[in-house]
């Protein structure tokens, strides 16, 4: 059983550097001098100290090819067994307790040649040429020794109870902390991550939001600067910490700005994980197990959908590059040649007025121009317009153009709002375009048994995306494509390529469906989450965001002072507060570091738009936003 916590690494003690590096300057010679000279004692030692009741632990401080340091850290009545040095100088340099050290003839355990009462201070000194020798803890107490040999040791003889003789025994570290072991520099920073984590947990209780640093001041501000030399690990440690608390707070419970926040602990476990396994998730062979993850995630989804045997999917790098899949996917199926030969005629995509940007982006991205996208507009609740894209496409027909893509959206940017996907899905198949559904914001209900009758009609979609890392409050990125005919995917997104696919079949070689070669794992997060909280948890976290909506709407729409400009069963609460111009009202508590809120706008009306999307608030958290407000502008 360990007694105590992990030890730190050496790397960060400058007076056992110095005191090493005088050791081997100085041949080992005047061992007892240097501990003295150096003021090394029990304080020093303690930070890299380890204690296990199980035996005596050997922690390896330092090594060379000359020389290593070992620190022992005894519990109560501990002991070794007689053994020898492997011809070896052996320094013991006695930190703390009492010790009992028992010196015999060269390999005989009868020939005891004298027992030594060892105290705090003290320094012994044995070859195997004086003896061997054995040493115990006598103190009742916890016991530290500090050993150099000169050379290392590799290996020794030990005197074996059962075998009743001397045995060879290869030498072996409990703990590591030497600077040629690389576990021991990234053991320090775990630690200094497990530190960094809980100061910025503790401050987002305390602080909430961030002191804004203006742009301009940042390099003033914060020691951001890169330069050539490194700097000392406290000054590194000390900048880090200002620089994560300095960092705008996403996760604090004043945080309203974007369509995330919060942060679901066991997703960011598993993105942890996820950065400390670095796969990449091109094939099975680096991918492995992770691999199989993803594999389930895109399964469970497309279930979920009902999509059929055909489907398949990817966890592309967000939201946008989702929608860019997907158009891709559906230039390709309708203009198979513009793949080798580029564009001949004119394509042409809808989506509605308020749908996301990145729609536009992506058709300039694919090379049919952002000039080929119909802007459809919406309706009185922010829905897209369905007899206006009606009109829309058969204009284009008459005109000689190639209608090949709507963008019907699930959970629009600003209002939240649905897009009807039914009727939508109707105008696609009567003129054979592809349908996908943006889910990126709210797509997440189709976890939700209340929810999911949101998205009705999806089942027949080409394609549906949505962003755990917005509704369900996994670490950025996460977004998941999925579509009905996994020949899409592989027709557009699929590559040969020797150097890489060496292994398995392509369903188990996702860099055959995916955007990139190397691909992050953004898999593991939402599995840690789904893993530990079932689907049943993720219906909570989703329902919950519905609920604090419902009061936020309920308050605003309730209250004089407040004006409402959105709809039901959306988690976007668009108001304007006294007539202040939302600009004005978002800035002032940005700039005052009361909260972060944003705004935006439908048809003529701007409003501020907060988003009850960190399902780890509550209903006081969502008062608490109002009374800010409130008491502000009193
Ligand atoms: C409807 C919609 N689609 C797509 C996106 C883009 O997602 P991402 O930010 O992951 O690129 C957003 C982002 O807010 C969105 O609201």
């Amino acid at each position: 059983m360990i007694l105590n916590e992990l030890t730190t690494s050496i790397t960060e003690s400058v007076e056992l550097n110095d005191f090493f590096d005088s050791l081997c300057e100085a041949n080992y010679e005047n061992y007892e001098g240097l501990i003295k000279e150096h003021n090394i004692n029990f304080e020093t030692l303690l930070p890299f100290a380890s204690w296990s009741s199980d035996s005596y632990q050997r922690i390896c401080l330092a090594n060379n090819d000359d020389c290593e340091l070992i620190l022992l850290c005894w519990d109560e009545g501990q002991k070794t067994p007689i053994h020898s040095h492997d011809g070896q100088k052996c320094w013991v340099y006695f930190a703390k307790g009492e010790f009992e050290e028992c010196l015999y003839a060269k390999g005989d355990k009868n020939r005891l040649l004298h027992k030594n009462r060892v105290e705090e201070g003290q320094v012994t000194f044995l070859t195997d040429e004086i003896g061997f020798h054995s040493l115990e803890n006598r103190s009742s107490g916890l016991g530290m020794t500090l050993h150099l040999y000169a050379n290392p040791i590799k290996k020794c003889q030990v005197y074996s109870e059962s075998e009743e003789d001397f045995v060879d025994k290869e030498m072996a570290f409990d703990v590591d902390l030497s600077d040629s072991n690389l576990n021991a520099v990234m053991n320090q920073d775990l630690h200094t991550f497990v530190s960094l984590a809980q100061d910025l947990l503790n401050d987002e209780i305390e602080n909430p939001v961030s002191p804004r640093i203006p742009s301009g001041e940042l390099k003033k501000a914060l020691n951001i600067g890169l330069s050539e030399e490194g700097i000392d690990e406290d000054q590194f440690v000390e900048t880090l910490k200002k620089v994560v608390l300095a960092t705008p707070k996403t996760s604090s419970n004043l945080f309203f700005n974007q369509l995330f926040g919060g942060r679901e602990s066991k997703a960011v476990l598993g993105d942890l994980l996820a950065v400390m396994l670095n796969n990449s998730m091109y094939t099975y062979k680096v991918g492995g197990v992770q691999v199989g993850i993803e594999k389930e995630i895109l399964d469970q989804v497309i279930d979920r959908l009902d999509y059929g045997p055909n489907a398949g999917g990817t966890i592309p790098t967000g939201g946008s590059m989702s929608n860019f899949m997907a158009i891709l996917m559906a230039r390709d199926k309708y203009n198979e040649a513009s793949r080798q030969t580029g564009l001949k005629t004119n394509m042409i995509a809808y989506t509605s007025a308020e749908s996301h940007y990145s729609i536009e982006k992506n058709a300039a991205f694919i090379g049919i121009g952002r000039e080929n996208v119909r802007k459809i507009p919406a309706n009185e609740l922010g829905e897209m317009n369905v007899t206006l894209l009606k009109d829309a496409i058969q204009k284009d027909i008459e005109a000689g153009h190639a209608p090949f893509f709507v963008n019907a959206t699930a959970g629009t940017t600003v209002l939240g709002a649905f897009d009807s996907i039914k009727e939508i899905n109707e105008v696609c198949k009567e003129h054979d375009v592809w349908m996908h559904v943006d889910g990126a914001y709210e797509g997440a209900v189709i976890l939700s048994e209340k929810y999911k009758h949101m998205l009705d009609g999806t089942k027949e979609a080409d394609s549906f995306s949505f962003n755990p890392h917005k509704m369900l409050g996994t670490p950025l990125t996460c977004s998941i494509i999925v579509v009905k005919d996994k020949k899409h995917l592989l027709d557009s997104f699929s590559n040969s390529a020797v150097y890489l696919y060496q292994t398995e079949e392509d369903d188990y070689n996702l860099g055959k469906t995916s955007f990139q070669c190397g691909r992050r794992n953004d898999a593991l997060k939402l599995w840690t989450l789904w893993k530990s909280k079932g689907r049943l948890g993720l219906e909570k976290i989703v329902d919950k965001q519905y609920e604090l909506s419902d009061y936020a709407r309920d308050y605003v729409g309730n209250h004089p002072d407040y004006e409402l400009y959105s709809f039901d069963n959306s988690i976007a609460i668009c108001f304007n507060y006294k007539g202040i111009p939302p600009v004005q009202l978002c800035t002032d508590l940005y700039e005052s570091d009361e909260l972060m809120v944003g705004y935006g706008k439908f048809r003529e009306n701007e409003f501020v738009r907060m988003v009850t999307i960190n399902s780890s608030n509550s209903i006081e958290d969502i008062k608490n936003f109002f009374n800010i407000i409130e008491e502000y502008y009193a």
